[in-house]
């Protein structure tokens, strides 16, 4: 099957790359969350993106208007769905995910596809809440999603073949390259990345600066940006939340969410989301 419509849950900053990369694709997408300010900021936020592409030349007046005529923003999740596919990328919680899925078989065809952008939740107990385990699977993009080639595809036991041959067609139709990654908590990209992150908190904790710790890693190790730079880019909330599923998932004290992390987060820091993190992006 080859997917070409798809309801898109949740307008954070996952679910607005997500929704860019689609509409790019020329799919067309239904788009839904709860707070319907955000949705109308995520897709002024997509119309700025395709100006600047207009402005490099990559992309035509005519070509922009219409990926955005594809775009259909929901202000409730209550009359039928006529889609083939619904990615979630709503908050970490099993609660908010479980009633979702229970909204979400109410109003989609049973054969309809699920699935979702967590990027540490069980695939398998999430499969199950959505009572359709073998239409279930994980698809996990990286920010910013436009940019980032990746996609992990995590399977659950139950997933059926047909599932993921299909989510692997649309990967590709977005110009993206999948790896399949085991449904452990953190999968992979973030089992290494997020451990590699909570170090560089515990060095500015015992008195590194931000700015050395991210200059060594930039000028020591190549990375594009440095972890304190990155961790503000993803949201402190997003990866406490991933270290601490880690930490409970496998019981390793090697995954304890570094106290200032936690601090910063209590204090409302949450990176560039909030306007304060490890750096300030107020001014
Ligand atoms: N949306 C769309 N396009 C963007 C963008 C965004 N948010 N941010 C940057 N871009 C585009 C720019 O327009 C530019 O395009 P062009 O080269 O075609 O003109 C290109 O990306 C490069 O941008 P810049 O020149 O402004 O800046 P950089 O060269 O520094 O690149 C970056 C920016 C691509 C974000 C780079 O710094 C980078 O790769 N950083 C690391 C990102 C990373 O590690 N992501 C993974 C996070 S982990 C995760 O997401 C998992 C989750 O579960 C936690």
């Amino acid at each position: 099957m080859e997917i070409q419509s798809v309801l898109l849950i949740g307008a954070g900053l996952m679910g607005r790359g997500i929704a860019e990369s689609l509409l790019r694709s020329g799919l067309r997408i239904f788009w839904y969350d709860v707070r319907q300010e955000d949705l109308k900021k995520a897709l002024m936020g997509i119309e700025k993106s395709f100006q600047k592409q207009i402005a490099k030349g990559r992309l035509s007046e005519e070509e922009a208007r219409t990926c955005l005529a594809n775009a259909t923003l929901l202000d409730s999740l209550e009359s039928k769905a006529e889609v083939q596919l619904v990615i979630e990328a709503v908050s970490e919680k099993l609660s908010i995910k479980e009633s979702l899925f229970q909204t979400l078989n109410q109003i989609c065809d049973e054969k309809t596809i699920f699935v979702s952008n967590t990027s540490s939740l069980s695939i398998n107990t999430l499969g199950r809440m959505s009572k359709r385990p073998e239409q279930f699977m994980g698809m996990h993009f990286f920010n910013p999603v436009p940019v980032m080639p990746l996609v992990e595809l995590i399977r659950g036991l139950k997933t059926s073949e047909e599932t993921v041959e299909t989510i692997k067609g649309l990967v590709a139709k977005l110009g993206k390259t999948p790896i399949s990654a085991p449904d452990f908590p953190g999968f992979t990209v973030n089992r290494i990345l997020v451990p590699m992150l909570n170090e560089a908190y515990f060095c500015v904790m015992e008195g590194a600066l931000p700015e050395d710790v991210d200059q060594g890693m930039k000028l020591g190790c190549n990375f594009p940006m440095g972890p304190l730079e990155l961790s503000d880019f993803i949201g402190l909330d997003t990866i406490l939340s991933v270290l601490e599923i880690m930490h409970q998932g496998f019981g390793d004290s090697k995954y304890r969410p570094c106290p200032l992390l936690k601090n910063m987060v209590e204090a409302g820091m949450y990176g560039r989301k909030s306007g304060q993190g490890f750096y300030d992006y107020r001014s």
